[in-house]
Protein backbone atom coordinates (compact mmCIF):
# COMPACT_ATOMS: atom_id res chain seq x y z
CA UNK A 1 0.00 0.00 0.00
CA UNK A 2 1.42 3.22 -1.33
CA UNK A 3 2.00 6.06 1.40
CA UNK A 4 -1.40 7.34 1.09
CA UNK A 5 -1.77 9.88 3.93
CA UNK A 6 1.34 11.79 2.97
CA UNK A 7 0.15 11.81 -0.61
CA UNK A 8 -3.03 12.75 0.33
CA UNK A 9 -1.51 15.33 2.56
CA UNK A 10 0.71 16.83 -0.42
CA UNK A 11 -2.74 17.73 -2.00
CA UNK A 12 -2.59 13.82 -4.33
CA UNK A 13 -6.66 12.48 -4.51
CA UNK A 14 -6.22 9.42 -3.64
CA UNK A 15 -8.84 7.07 -4.63
CA UNK A 16 -10.17 5.33 -2.19
CA UNK A 17 -9.32 8.04 0.24
CA UNK A 18 -6.87 6.85 3.27
CA UNK A 19 -8.46 6.00 6.65
CA UNK A 20 -8.04 6.43 10.07
CA UNK A 21 -10.19 6.93 13.15
CA UNK A 22 -9.92 10.14 15.64
CA UNK A 23 -9.83 7.99 19.21
CA UNK A 24 -8.71 5.08 17.19
CA UNK A 25 -7.38 3.76 20.55
CA UNK A 26 -9.01 3.37 23.31
CA UNK A 27 -12.16 1.70 25.22
CA UNK A 28 -14.03 0.31 22.50
CA UNK A 29 -11.43 -2.18 21.87
CA UNK A 30 -10.80 -4.76 24.43
CA UNK A 31 -7.04 -5.42 24.17
CA UNK A 32 -6.52 -1.47 25.15
CA UNK A 33 -8.64 -2.41 27.76
CA UNK A 34 -6.65 -5.02 28.88
CA UNK A 35 -3.53 -2.55 28.66
CA UNK A 36 -5.17 -0.30 30.07
CA UNK A 37 -6.06 -2.01 33.69
CA UNK A 38 -2.25 -2.30 34.16
CA UNK A 39 -1.50 1.29 34.03
CA UNK A 40 -2.16 2.87 37.82
CA UNK A 41 -3.92 6.36 36.68
CA UNK A 42 -4.49 7.58 32.94
CA UNK A 43 -1.37 10.09 33.63
CA UNK A 44 1.17 7.39 34.47
CA UNK A 45 -0.35 5.39 31.17
CA UNK A 46 0.61 8.21 28.79
CA UNK A 47 3.96 8.31 30.37
CA UNK A 48 4.71 5.00 29.94
CA UNK A 49 6.43 4.43 26.73
CA UNK A 50 5.98 0.91 26.78
CA UNK A 51 2.12 0.89 27.32
CA UNK A 52 1.48 4.26 25.23
CA UNK A 53 3.19 2.54 22.14
CA UNK A 54 1.33 -1.02 22.26
CA UNK A 55 -2.18 0.80 22.05
CA UNK A 56 -0.82 3.58 19.31
CA UNK A 57 -0.37 -0.24 17.40
CA UNK A 58 -3.65 -1.85 18.03
CA UNK A 59 -5.98 0.29 15.75
CA UNK A 60 -3.39 -0.36 12.76
CA UNK A 61 -3.26 -3.89 13.42
CA UNK A 62 -6.77 -4.85 14.28
CA UNK A 63 -8.29 -2.24 11.35
CA UNK A 64 -5.36 -1.91 8.97
CA UNK A 65 -5.84 1.51 9.55
CA UNK A 66 -3.85 4.16 7.41
CA UNK A 67 -2.40 5.44 10.16
CA UNK A 68 -1.72 5.31 13.92
CA UNK A 69 -2.62 8.60 16.11
CA UNK A 70 0.34 8.59 19.18
CA UNK A 71 -1.02 7.58 22.46
CA UNK A 72 -1.24 10.53 24.71
CA UNK A 73 -3.44 13.32 25.56
CA UNK A 74 -4.29 17.40 24.84
CA UNK A 75 -3.94 17.82 28.55
CA UNK A 76 -0.04 16.85 29.25
CA UNK A 77 1.00 20.32 28.06
CA UNK A 78 -0.41 21.97 31.26
CA UNK A 79 2.00 19.52 33.27
CA UNK A 80 4.46 21.19 31.78
CA UNK A 81 3.04 24.24 33.03
CA UNK A 82 3.07 23.14 36.85
CA UNK A 83 -0.72 22.27 36.93
CA UNK A 84 -1.62 18.81 38.48
CA UNK A 85 -4.21 16.73 35.80
CA UNK A 86 -6.27 13.97 36.96
CA UNK A 87 -9.07 11.59 35.49
CA UNK A 88 -11.44 10.67 37.75
CA UNK A 89 -14.52 8.27 36.30
CA UNK A 90 -16.91 9.16 35.21
CA UNK A 91 -15.96 13.00 35.25
CA UNK A 92 -12.86 13.10 32.80
CA UNK A 93 -10.07 15.48 33.44
CA UNK A 94 -9.93 17.44 37.14
CA UNK A 95 -8.01 20.29 37.27
CA UNK A 96 -7.31 23.33 40.18
CA UNK A 97 -8.90 26.12 38.34
CA UNK A 98 -6.61 28.59 37.11
CA UNK A 99 -6.26 32.17 39.22
CA UNK A 100 -4.72 35.33 36.48
CA UNK A 101 -1.82 35.23 39.38
CA UNK A 102 -1.04 31.37 38.83
CA UNK A 103 -0.68 32.73 35.16
CA UNK A 104 2.24 35.16 36.12
CA UNK A 105 4.06 32.24 37.98
CA UNK A 106 4.65 29.51 34.87
CA UNK A 107 7.65 28.53 34.92
CA UNK A 108 7.62 25.66 31.87
CA UNK A 109 9.54 22.61 32.59
CA UNK A 110 9.34 20.42 29.89
CA UNK A 111 11.04 17.42 31.25
CA UNK A 112 7.88 15.68 32.04
CA UNK A 113 6.59 15.25 28.12
CA UNK A 114 10.10 13.33 27.63
CA UNK A 115 8.51 9.55 27.50
CA UNK A 116 5.76 10.51 25.24
CA UNK A 117 9.02 11.45 22.17
CA UNK A 118 10.05 7.52 23.55
CA UNK A 119 6.80 6.15 22.87
CA UNK A 120 7.07 8.22 19.38
CA UNK A 121 9.96 6.39 18.37
CA UNK A 122 9.24 2.94 19.09
CA UNK A 123 6.19 3.10 17.18
CA UNK A 124 8.12 4.44 14.42
CA UNK A 125 9.94 1.61 14.27
CA UNK A 126 7.52 -1.23 14.73
CA UNK A 127 5.17 0.98 12.23
CA UNK A 128 4.92 -0.21 8.76
CA UNK A 129 6.72 1.94 6.64
CA UNK A 130 3.71 2.79 4.55
CA UNK A 131 1.34 3.79 7.26
CA UNK A 132 1.66 7.37 8.67
CA UNK A 133 2.21 8.31 12.49
CA UNK A 134 0.33 11.41 13.35
CA UNK A 135 1.58 13.92 16.75
CA UNK A 136 -0.34 15.77 17.83
CA UNK A 137 -1.66 18.49 20.66
CA UNK A 138 -4.46 20.56 21.62
CA UNK A 139 -5.14 23.73 20.56
CA UNK A 140 -4.33 26.33 23.08
CA UNK A 141 -7.90 27.45 23.23
CA UNK A 142 -9.14 24.39 23.82
CA UNK A 143 -6.62 22.90 26.31
CA UNK A 144 -6.86 26.37 28.58
CA UNK A 145 -10.83 26.15 29.02
CA UNK A 146 -9.62 22.91 30.70
CA UNK A 147 -6.94 24.97 32.89
CA UNK A 148 -9.41 27.87 33.51
CA UNK A 149 -12.58 26.44 34.35
CA UNK A 150 -11.25 22.97 36.04
CA UNK A 151 -12.84 20.76 34.17
CA UNK A 152 -15.08 20.04 30.70
CA UNK A 153 -17.84 22.32 30.67
CA UNK A 154 -20.94 22.17 27.70
CA UNK A 155 -20.59 26.13 27.37
CA UNK A 156 -16.99 27.22 28.00
CA UNK A 157 -18.44 30.31 29.40
CA UNK A 158 -16.16 30.34 32.54
CA UNK A 159 -13.07 30.39 29.98
CA UNK A 160 -14.84 33.02 27.39
CA UNK A 161 -15.76 35.30 30.64
CA UNK A 162 -12.50 34.91 31.72
CA UNK A 163 -11.04 36.43 27.93
CA UNK A 164 -13.08 38.91 27.98
CA UNK A 165 -12.68 40.13 31.69
CA UNK A 166 -8.84 39.25 32.09
CA UNK A 167 -7.53 40.13 28.18
CA UNK A 168 -4.06 40.57 29.08
CA UNK A 169 -4.05 37.48 31.39
CA UNK A 170 -5.66 35.16 28.88
CA UNK A 171 -3.14 36.46 26.17
CA UNK A 172 -0.39 35.48 28.76
CA UNK A 173 -1.93 32.04 28.84
CA UNK A 174 -2.34 31.39 25.20
CA UNK A 175 1.25 32.34 24.61
CA UNK A 176 2.39 30.09 27.47
CA UNK A 177 0.41 27.12 25.68
CA UNK A 178 1.41 28.19 22.32
CA UNK A 179 5.37 28.21 23.31
CA UNK A 180 5.63 24.78 25.16
CA UNK A 181 2.77 22.97 22.79
CA UNK A 182 5.49 24.35 19.94
CA UNK A 183 8.19 22.62 21.46
CA UNK A 184 5.91 19.86 22.01
CA UNK A 185 5.24 19.39 18.55
CA UNK A 186 8.65 19.67 17.27
CA UNK A 187 10.47 17.29 19.17
CA UNK A 188 7.54 14.14 18.46
CA UNK A 189 8.49 15.31 14.97
CA UNK A 190 12.28 15.14 15.13
CA UNK A 191 11.61 11.62 17.43
CA UNK A 192 9.42 10.52 14.15
CA UNK A 193 6.37 11.73 13.85
CA UNK A 194 5.41 11.90 10.54
CA UNK A 195 2.70 14.32 10.89
CA UNK A 196 1.33 16.96 12.78
CA UNK A 197 -2.25 17.72 14.17
CA UNK A 198 -3.81 20.44 16.20
CA UNK A 199 -6.98 19.66 18.25
CA UNK A 200 -9.27 22.56 18.81
CA UNK A 201 -11.92 20.87 19.97
CA UNK A 202 -14.03 23.32 21.25
CA UNK A 203 -13.30 26.22 18.75
CA UNK A 204 -17.38 26.38 18.35
CA UNK A 205 -19.88 29.29 20.01
CA UNK A 206 -17.22 31.96 19.64
CA UNK A 207 -17.76 35.67 17.77
CA UNK A 208 -15.08 36.01 14.72
CA UNK A 209 -13.43 38.62 17.12
CA UNK A 210 -12.50 36.24 20.22
CA UNK A 211 -12.14 33.30 17.41
CA UNK A 212 -9.07 35.26 15.69
CA UNK A 213 -7.90 36.31 19.21
CA UNK A 214 -8.15 32.83 21.14
CA UNK A 215 -7.88 30.69 18.10
CA UNK A 216 -5.91 32.23 15.29
CA UNK A 217 -3.34 33.82 16.77
CA UNK A 218 -2.42 31.18 19.20
CA UNK A 219 -2.64 28.33 16.55
CA UNK A 220 -0.22 30.80 14.07
CA UNK A 221 2.34 31.67 16.37
CA UNK A 222 2.27 27.52 16.95
CA UNK A 223 2.72 26.61 13.62
CA UNK A 224 5.45 29.93 12.95
CA UNK A 225 7.62 28.14 15.63
CA UNK A 226 7.25 25.16 14.26
CA UNK A 227 8.58 25.81 10.58
CA UNK A 228 11.19 28.28 12.01
CA UNK A 229 12.62 24.93 13.81
CA UNK A 230 12.82 23.46 10.39
CA UNK A 231 10.01 20.99 10.78
CA UNK A 232 8.18 21.02 7.23
CA UNK A 233 6.18 17.81 7.93
CA UNK A 234 2.35 18.53 7.08
CA UNK A 235 -0.01 19.83 9.86
CA UNK A 236 -3.31 19.31 10.10
CA UNK A 237 -5.69 21.44 12.13
CA UNK A 238 -9.16 20.60 13.43
CA UNK A 239 -10.90 23.51 14.58
CA UNK A 240 -14.62 21.49 15.27
CA UNK A 241 -17.23 23.38 15.40
CA UNK A 242 -15.62 26.98 13.88
CA UNK A 243 -18.26 27.12 11.11
CA UNK A 244 -17.49 30.19 8.83
CA UNK A 245 -14.47 31.07 11.03
CA UNK A 246 -13.10 27.85 9.62
CA UNK A 247 -12.53 29.99 6.59
CA UNK A 248 -9.81 32.31 8.10
CA UNK A 249 -8.75 29.66 10.75
CA UNK A 250 -7.76 27.59 6.97
CA UNK A 251 -6.07 30.93 5.30
CA UNK A 252 -4.29 32.52 8.68
CA UNK A 253 -2.51 29.65 10.57
CA UNK A 254 -0.31 28.20 7.93
CA UNK A 255 -2.16 24.62 8.42
CA UNK A 256 -1.20 21.98 5.43
CA UNK A 257 -4.61 20.47 6.17
CA UNK A 258 -8.01 20.95 7.67
CA UNK A 259 -10.86 18.51 9.27
CA UNK A 260 -13.92 18.82 9.86
CA UNK A 261 -16.60 18.33 12.30
CA UNK A 262 -19.41 16.41 11.67
CA UNK A 263 -21.59 19.61 11.42
CA UNK A 264 -19.38 21.21 8.10
CA UNK A 265 -21.08 20.41 4.67
CA UNK A 266 -17.60 19.69 2.68
CA UNK A 267 -19.34 20.07 -1.06
CA UNK A 268 -19.22 23.90 0.24
CA UNK A 269 -16.39 23.92 2.64
CA UNK A 270 -14.22 24.44 -0.05
CA UNK A 271 -15.75 27.55 -1.16
CA UNK A 272 -14.51 29.01 2.41
CA UNK A 273 -10.93 27.38 2.31
CA UNK A 274 -7.60 27.27 0.02
CA UNK A 275 -9.59 25.59 -2.88
CA UNK A 276 -6.70 22.63 -3.49
CA UNK A 277 -6.19 22.14 0.66
CA UNK A 278 -6.61 18.94 1.46
CA UNK A 279 -9.59 17.72 3.71
CA UNK A 280 -10.46 15.27 6.58
CA UNK A 281 -13.40 13.60 8.09
CA UNK A 282 -16.39 13.98 8.48
CA UNK A 283 -18.66 11.31 9.41
CA UNK A 284 -20.90 11.31 12.27
CA UNK A 285 -19.83 9.25 15.16
CA UNK A 286 -23.49 8.88 16.97
CA UNK A 287 -23.83 7.04 12.84
CA UNK A 288 -20.96 4.86 13.58
CA UNK A 289 -22.46 3.94 17.25
CA UNK A 290 -25.83 3.03 15.47
CA UNK A 291 -24.55 1.37 12.95
CA UNK A 292 -26.72 -0.76 10.05
CA UNK A 293 -28.54 1.25 7.19
CA UNK A 294 -28.05 4.80 8.71
CA UNK A 295 -24.31 3.71 8.96
CA UNK A 296 -24.33 3.12 5.72
CA UNK A 297 -26.02 6.51 4.57
CA UNK A 298 -23.78 8.33 6.52
CA UNK A 299 -20.21 6.71 5.21
CA UNK A 300 -21.74 7.17 1.11
CA UNK A 301 -23.11 10.78 2.08
CA UNK A 302 -19.44 11.43 3.29
CA UNK A 303 -17.59 10.03 0.33
CA UNK A 304 -20.92 11.34 -2.11
CA UNK A 305 -19.38 14.85 -1.24
CA UNK A 306 -15.42 14.65 -0.97
CA UNK A 307 -14.06 17.03 -3.46
CA UNK A 308 -10.19 17.10 -3.75
CA UNK A 309 -7.41 15.93 -1.79
CA UNK A 310 -9.34 13.70 1.41
CA UNK A 311 -8.80 11.76 3.91
CA UNK A 312 -11.79 9.62 5.48
CA UNK A 313 -12.37 9.95 9.60
CA UNK A 314 -14.84 10.84 11.98
CA UNK A 315 -16.49 14.42 12.64
CA UNK A 316 -15.14 13.65 16.40
CA UNK A 317 -13.79 10.14 18.04
CA UNK A 318 -14.66 6.86 18.56
CA UNK A 319 -16.70 6.09 22.00
CA UNK A 320 -16.41 3.29 23.63
CA UNK A 321 -19.88 1.93 22.90
CA UNK A 322 -18.65 1.64 19.44
CA UNK A 323 -19.07 -1.62 17.83
CA UNK A 324 -15.99 -3.02 16.39
CA UNK A 325 -17.69 -4.72 13.45
CA UNK A 326 -19.14 -1.03 12.39
CA UNK A 327 -15.44 0.31 12.09
CA UNK A 328 -14.93 -2.95 9.89
CA UNK A 329 -17.48 -2.13 8.24
CA UNK A 330 -17.04 1.58 7.39
CA UNK A 331 -13.49 0.77 6.47
CA UNK A 332 -14.64 -1.85 3.88
CA UNK A 333 -16.77 0.37 2.44
CA UNK A 334 -14.63 3.33 1.89
CA UNK A 335 -12.05 0.64 0.26
CA UNK A 336 -13.86 -1.76 -1.83
CA UNK A 337 -17.33 0.22 -2.21
CA UNK A 338 -19.67 -1.60 0.00
CA UNK A 339 -19.59 -2.89 3.73
CA UNK A 340 -20.97 -5.39 5.38
CA UNK A 341 -22.75 -3.34 7.57
CA UNK A 342 -24.82 -5.26 10.51
O1 LIG B 1 -6.75 7.38 19.52
C1 LIG B 1 -6.48 8.58 19.71
O2 LIG B 1 -7.16 9.51 19.19
C2 LIG B 1 -5.20 8.93 20.44
C3 LIG B 1 -5.20 9.46 21.72
C4 LIG B 1 -6.03 10.64 22.21
C5 LIG B 1 -6.69 10.63 23.47
N1 LIG B 1 -7.17 11.87 23.71
C6 LIG B 1 -6.76 9.45 24.34
C7 LIG B 1 -7.73 9.43 25.44
C8 LIG B 1 -6.23 11.92 21.67
C9 LIG B 1 -5.79 12.46 20.32
C10 LIG B 1 -6.92 12.69 22.66
C11 LIG B 1 -7.26 14.11 22.47
C12 LIG B 1 -8.11 14.77 23.44
N2 LIG B 1 -8.14 14.63 24.80
C13 LIG B 1 -9.03 15.80 23.11
C14 LIG B 1 -9.24 16.36 21.74
C15 LIG B 1 -10.00 15.46 20.86
C16 LIG B 1 -11.44 15.26 21.23
O3 LIG B 1 -11.81 14.09 21.45
O4 LIG B 1 -12.16 16.24 21.28
C17 LIG B 1 -9.66 16.22 24.29
C18 LIG B 1 -10.74 17.28 24.43
C19 LIG B 1 -9.07 15.47 25.35
C20 LIG B 1 -9.33 15.61 26.81
C21 LIG B 1 -9.83 14.36 27.38
N3 LIG B 1 -9.06 13.21 27.52
C22 LIG B 1 -11.12 14.09 27.86
C23 LIG B 1 -12.27 15.07 27.88
C24 LIG B 1 -11.11 12.77 28.32
C25 LIG B 1 -12.20 12.02 29.05
C26 LIG B 1 -13.19 11.55 28.06
C27 LIG B 1 -13.75 10.21 28.42
O5 LIG B 1 -14.30 9.64 27.48
O6 LIG B 1 -13.64 9.75 29.57
C28 LIG B 1 -9.83 12.21 28.06
C29 LIG B 1 -9.38 10.83 28.39
C30 LIG B 1 -8.91 10.00 27.25
N4 LIG B 1 -8.02 10.43 26.31
C31 LIG B 1 -9.22 8.63 27.00
C32 LIG B 1 -8.49 8.27 25.86
C33 LIG B 1 -8.44 6.92 25.20
C34 LIG B 1 -10.14 7.74 27.83
C35 LIG B 1 -9.53 7.51 29.17
C36 LIG B 1 -9.41 6.10 29.68
O7 LIG B 1 -9.06 5.15 28.94
O8 LIG B 1 -9.64 5.94 30.88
Amino acid sequence: MPKNVLNVLSGKIETPPPIWMMRQAGRHLPEYLEIRAQAKNFIDFCFSPDLASEVTLQPVRRYDMDAAILFADILLVPITLGRDVRFEKGVGPVLDPLSVADIRKFDPDMSHLEPVYETVRRVRAELDENKTLIGFCGGPWTVATYMIEGRGTPSKEGAKRFAYEHPEAMDELLKALAETSALYLIKQAQAGADVLKIFESWAEGLSPALFDRLVIAPTKMIIDRVRSAGINCPIIGFPRGAGLNAGRYAHKTGVTAIAAGTDVPLHKFREIIPSAMPVQGNLDPLALRIGGKALEAAVQNVLDQITGPHIFNLGHGVSPDVKIENVHAVINHVRTGRGDYV
